[in-house]
């Protein structure tokens, strides 16, 4: 463990839960139930390792396609954790912060994301990073729709002569969150479902064959020390 190689960000698609639970004949619901206590393990874990951002898909924007029970059961969940979890998060000094459109979410969501991130924001062991109505492709869209916002014509057309990519990273949800070093996916699918599109595009990937609710601390740190053993080379020759 001493020689592990800590990846500063870490990005992970929670995904296995509805099938955790098919396989013990129990409702879906019962698996994000479980995963909620998953994600907490694992911020910890990734706190005692050392890493410094820690981004989990809660929820894409693709998933409201799913039956209203399931979304509302989601939804709930999500505002209970906020209530539930803000001692641990004031005892473990994490900040949240959130990724993804407020558009869809009830008032009352919103106005408790908000207080967690202010009661949070100046806790420094580690920024927890919900991705919750998050599509990459919409952010990229929306960053597009900032960059534009309250300018001349004139004025667009000289943000965009100048536009660099580290320039564009200003604009996304993630402006001042360094890039994953590696994501994580569980349930053994290899995909990555409109996550973190431009973010990742020189992360390292890890898929674990493990549906998220039996995701474990000791999984946590096998694939940071895959990670570990990949020579990243963004390209050039090392
Ligand atoms: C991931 O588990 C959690 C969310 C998408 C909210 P799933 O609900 O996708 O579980 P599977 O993939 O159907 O097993
Ligand atoms: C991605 O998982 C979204 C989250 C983990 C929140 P999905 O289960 O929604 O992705 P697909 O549908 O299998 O691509
Ligand atoms: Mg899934």
């Amino acid at each position: 463990m001493k020689d592990l190689k800590i990846p500063q960000h870490i990005a992970i698609v929670m995904d296995g839960n509805g099938r955790w639970a098919g396989k013990r004949h129990l409702p879906r619901i019962m698996g994000h139930r479980k995963g909620k206590e998953t994600a907490r393990q694992v911020t910890s874990a990734c706190s005692e390792l050392g890493v410094k951002f820690l981004t989990l898909f809660a929820f894409s924007r693709e998933n409201w396609k799913r039956p209203k029970l399931e979304v509302n059961f989601l939804m709930k969940l999500l505002e209970h954790a906020i209530d539930s979890e803000l001692e641990y998060l004031k005892r473990e000094e994490i900040r949240v912060m959130t990724i993804g459109s407020s558009e869809g979410l009830s008032e009352r969501l919103i106005r408790k994301i908000r207080r967690t991130t202010e009661l949070t924001k100046d806790h420094k062991r580690i920024n927890l990073v919900v991705a919750l109505n998050y599509g990459g492709r919409q952010e990229i869209i929306n960053s597009i729709r900032r960059l534009a916002s309250g300018k001349s014509p004139e004025d667009i057309q000289q943000t965009i002569d100048a536009l660099t990519p580290e320039v564009f990273d200003g604009y996304l949800d993630t402006a001042g969150i360094p890039d994953p070093d590696l994501v994580i996916r569980t349930s053994g699918e290899m995909r990555l479902s409109n996550f973190l599109l431009w973010q990742s595009s020189y992360s390292e990937w890890v898929v674990s064959p493990k549906f998220w609710p039996d995701f474990t601390r000791e999984d946590l740190i096998d694939a940071v020390a895959e990670y570990s053993e990949r020579n990243r080379r963004y390209g050039g020759l090392r």
